[in-house]
């Protein structure tokens, strides 16, 4: 046998992403100096807040860079994924402040409410759980930052109405 076939749908659903990472690269004129934005918003707009190797190479051919530097801003950069993610992704600050705010106590929180490990992608693709460095919100710790969003102070409570809020709107 000489050729794979794949199904009608998944290669328009190949031909509609490509043509959305090609958009993407367009709105920044296919600067190079625009690399870290072009590949922050191939990352948010892939549904699983990853970069896949196809469109890091995509990036590469058009903006005529060698793939192994968009390696390695995607595996230099933390808020870079280059596997499959949750939807959403709970970063949990592990600075030296909201530890002594008791982050270690809202990671497991989080983890008892989603019923995951830290590292790990809960069974419906929704969350990811993971640490991260300071987000510059220390006054309000233990912090989480889901997206572009900060939630301080956080309680049992308070985590399990921030799950459920997300949750509702999925
Ligand atoms: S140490 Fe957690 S937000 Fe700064």
């Amino acid at each position: 046998m000489c050729c794979t076939t794949i199904p009608k749908k998944q290669a328009l659903a190949i031909i509609k992403r490509y043509e959305q990472v090609k958009a993407i690269i367009a709105k920044y004129d296919k600067s190079r100096e625009q690399l870290l934005a072009i590949l922050l918003d191939i990352q948010a707009s892939s549904g699983k807040n990853y970069v896949a190797e196809e469109w890091a190479e995509v990036v590469a051919d058009e903006l005529e860079l060698p793939v192994s530097k968009v390696h390695d801003v995607l595996t230099f950069y933390a808020m870079f994924h280059i596997k499959p993610q949750g939807r959403y992704i709970i970063e949990i600050c592990k600075s030296t402040p909201c530890q002594v705010t008791k982050a270690d106590e809202v990671v497991a929180l989080f983890e008892k409410e989603l019923g995951i490990k830290l590292g790990e992608t809960t069974p419906d693709k929704l969350f990811t759980l993971l640490h991260t460095s300071c987000v510059g919100a220390c006054d309000i710790g233990p912090v989480a930052k889901i997206g572009e969003i900060v939630y301080g102070n956080l309680t049992a409570v308070k985590i399990a109405e921030i799950v459920l809020s997300y949750r509702e709107v999925s």
